[in-house]
């Protein structure tokens, strides 16, 4: 039985799916923790009404980014997590940190990274003009939502969208895809080969939503 911790900044809908989708196809895994940089996220009362333990590290406690770090993988290693999952955690990571559990910290962004890494990815995608966009579940590496890419989602960006209508639009994807490649690191079906990550099976990592909001197309 393999162990999950999910890092939270907020509402934690990403983490709701993946908790869900896990009890109902009874995965060979646990999430032990949901663990949230901020006291008032709403995603923790979701997680303590669900049996979950719950636990918060907040930054604003701590002098230095290094110090927070630290504070944050000690909280973090006393659940001993097999993944550590960053589902809307909004805070920058160190190098450090993030040596420490690589090839074991998966991360979605909204967007079909490398494009429009950080913040406010919606409204870029908007102003350039873009035809697609989607999201990104990927190996977290130092650098700033980067790294070997295990699921993306494709829909339309279409021309009347504002960055609302489509945060949603892709939000409706990242619960379909962010459990699918927790299930699969858990399971143990994916490999990291030259910076690219393979399913071992040879299933689809692209889900392509490109005719209506919940297609397959
Ligand atoms: C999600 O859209 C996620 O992709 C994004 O924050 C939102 C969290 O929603 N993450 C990032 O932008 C990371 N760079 P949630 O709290 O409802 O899961």
């Amino acid at each position: 039985m393999k162990s999950i911790v999910i890092l939270i900044s907020g509402r934690g809908s990403n983490m709701e799916a993946i908790v869900q989708r896990c009890a109902a196809e009874a995965w060979p895994a646990r999430v032990a923790a949901v663990i949230s940089n901020r006291a008032d996220a709403a995603g923790l009362q979701f997680a303590q009404s669900h049996g979950i333990e719950t636990a918060v590290a907040a930054h604003k406690a701590y002098a230095s980014r290094e110090d927070f770090d630290a504070a944050l993988a000690e909280v973090i290693d006393a659940f001993a997590p097999d993944l550590v999952v960053l589902a809307g955690f909004m805070r920058i990571l160190g190098p450090a940190f993030v040596r420490r559990f690589e090839g074991r910290m998966l991360n979605i962004h909204p967007s079909l990274l490398p494009a429009f890494p950080g913040l406010h990815t919606h409204q870029r995608a908007i102003e350039a003009g873009c035809k697609l966009a989607g999201a990104t579940v990927h190996f977290v590496t130092p650098e700033l939502d980067h790294g070997p890419i295990v699921l993306q989602s494709v829909v339309p960006l279409l021309a009347d969208d504002d960055a609302a209508a489509l945060a949603a639009r892709v939000l409706a994807t990242e619960h379909r895809i962010y459990p699918q490649a927790v299930r699969w690191f858990v399971e143990g079906l994916l490999r990291i080969e030259r910076g690219v990550v393979r399913h071992v099976g040879g299933e689809s990592q692209l889900l392509a939503c490109l005719h209506g909001e919940g297609g397959t197309g």
